[in-house]
């Protein structure tokens, strides 16, 4: 079983790559929080993998109400997880180490992949160049060729993460700021001569978030902050606060 959370298609990639080499399924956490029914059991020799981005150095929030919700009766099964992050993820994986062994889950190897960069809600950072992504990419698939190796082997005590110089500021101090307060729908708006009225974002949006042609915002608390409304709208007619920034979609 490997659940798994992507808004730009990164995470998806691996996960992709993990389910292939362990011919284990795949469960896209959304789908899972729609049905409701958040109980799962292991079958003895079964992985269990948690796939999810970085998201202000820490986990995205719909992956931890996931955790903080879903019921997994376990038969001795070898637990990882896998980040994605543009640049560190800081103490992403102790915050979600934590949050599985309240739930009585235990991970037996964690790792992060460098990724091409999603976001554009930080006024200091910039989508990285095409080839800069390119470079990123051809290093990302022989990592996760490695990490397809140690999970199949079920390799335990493996800690491959990538925590950057400050982590405890970065995932508490500036990491905590970040998810209590930016991590919301209300800075989105549409240049409404640009959206052509697709319907994509509404179809698209992980928490069904948007509603309406033009699209509208329903700032019900829901939105994870993932930006796949923003990427994927192929008239870049979604905008972030005052940000300019360009799209990225995950493209091998
Ligand atoms: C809202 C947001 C916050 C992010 N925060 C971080 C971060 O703290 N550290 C980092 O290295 N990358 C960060 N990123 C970049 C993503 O973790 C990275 O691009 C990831 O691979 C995207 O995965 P996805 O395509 O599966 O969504 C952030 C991206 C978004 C959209």
């Amino acid at each position: 079983m490997i659940f798994y959370f992507s808004g730009t298609g990164n995470t998806k990639w691996v996960a992709q790559q993990l389910a292939e080499a362990t011919g284990d399924t795949l469960y896209y956490i959304p789908d899972e929080l729609r049905k409701g029914k958040l109980h799962y059991t292991l079958q003895p020799g079964e992985r269990l993998g948690f796939c999810f981005p970085t998201h202000g150095w820490q986990p995205p929030h719909i992956v931890r109400e996931f955790i903080k919700n879903a019921n997994v009766n376990l038969n001795g099964n070898y637990i990882y997880a896998v980040t994605t992050c543009g640049d560190n993820m800081g103490y992403a994986m102790r915050i979600l180490n934590k949050e599985l062994s309240a739930k009585g889950l235990q991970t037996d190897a964690t790792f992060a992949v460098l990724m091409p960069e999603s976001n554009v809600c930080f006024s200091f950072l910039h989508l990285d160049t095409p080839e800069r992504e390119q470079q990123k990419i051809t290093a990302a698939r022989e990592k996760v060729a490695h990490i397809c190796q140690v999970v199949k082997d079920k390799q335990q005590g493996v800690e491959e993460l990538i925590k950057g110089a400050i982590p405890f500021t970065y995932t508490y101090v500036i990491g905590g700021y970040y998810n209590k307060h930016l991590i919301t729908d209300k800075h989105f708006w549409v240049d409404e001569d640009a959206c052509i009225q697709c319907g994509l974002c509404a179809r698209l949006c992980p928490v069904d978030d948007i509603e309406g042609l033009p699209p509208r915002w329903k700032h019900n608390g829901s939105c994870t902050n993932c930006l796949a409304c923003y990427h994927h709208c192929p008239k870049h007619a979604i905008h972030w606060g005052k940000m300019k920034r360009g799209q990225y979609l995950f493209n091998l």
